[in-house]
């Protein structure tokens, strides 16, 4: 099967530091494909890159068999490559619903620009209500954005990115922040994605990666250390000893490494 996304010698510096060194990495249609490793590893800053928010300094990305590695980011989001962001830009003083209908708009503003207005605002509404609904957040629509909890801000941001007809998603730390509760939910809501949605995530609840993840890539020193079934990663004696402090393997999924 040809990757969705694949990652050729990529390469970040920030002056003389090698944030991301000589990444090369293949994420398959539809995987669910986490990238851990301990802080300052380079998974933010491999995020970045990917999504055409920094640029890489050598290398290749390649999404859907094309060479995107000179797009814009804003070209990357067209083809399909979404990321979310640690603080989005909701608006808070309109209602959930009106965010996502504002996402929703931004994209089919062009494909049904010859329809007539009130059967175009009344298309946006319902998609809108759709995205909400594979959130969970059906129930919230005519609430402020502002009413709503950490957790279902974040949920609220994935019904935005899904507005934008992603192929690819990449999260970057979507739990940082929430409560048990809510890290439980929006984990749910990850399983339920349709299939056909390729997920990147870098997270740091490592119960989390491996109920999700059919890959796990771990960074270390802007390099990947390992790669491979969920399975695999938490035997790897060089992913143990990359968390310094954790004694055992298993003692990596028991927590938080930090
Ligand atoms: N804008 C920047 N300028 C210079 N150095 C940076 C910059 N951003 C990150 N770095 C450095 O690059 C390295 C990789 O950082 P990055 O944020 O990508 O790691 P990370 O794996 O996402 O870490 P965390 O788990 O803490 O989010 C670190 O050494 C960091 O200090
Ligand atoms: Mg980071």
């Amino acid at each position: 099967m040809t990757p969705l996304l694949e990652l050729r010698g990529l390469t970040h510096t920030y002056g003389s530091l090698r944030a991301v060194d000589q990444v090369d990495l293949a994420v398959l249609p539809g995987e669910r494909h986490a990238l851990i490793g301990p802080n300052g590893a380079g998974k933010s800053t491999l995020f970045a890159t990917v999504a055409g928010t920094l640029p890489a300094t050598a290398g290749t990305v390649l999404f859907d068999g094309q060479d995107i590695t000179a797009q814009r980011e804003s070209e990357r989001a067209r083809r399909g490559l979404l990321r979310t962001y640690q603080h989005a830009s909701l608006f808070l003083n309109c209602s959930v619903l009106d965010n996502v209908a504002l996402a929703v708009q931004r994209v089919d503003r062009v494909a049904h620009r010859f329809d007539r207005a009130a059967r175009r605002f009344g298309r946006t509404q319902s998609r809108a209500l759709e995205h909400l609904d594979a959130v969970g957040l059906a129930g919230r629509a005519a609430d402020h954005a502002a009413a709503l909890s950490h957790g279902e801000r974040r949920q609220l941001e994935v019904a935005m990115v899904l507005a934008a007809h992603p192929t690819l998603v990449m999260f970057d730390e979507p739990t940082a922040g929430m409560s048990a509760a809510e890290t439980e939910r929006f984990a749910d809501l990850v399983e339920r994605l349709p299939d056909s949605l390729t997920l990147l995530i870098v997270e740091h609840d490592l119960d989390v990666v491996f109920r999700l993840a059919d890959r796990v890539t771990v960074l270390h020193l802007g390099k990947v250390l390992a790669s491979g079934p969920p399975e695999q990663i938490r035997a790897d004696d060089a992913v143990r000893s990359a968390y310094l402090g954790a004694a055992r393997t298993e003692d990596l999924f028991t927590g938080d490494p930090r």
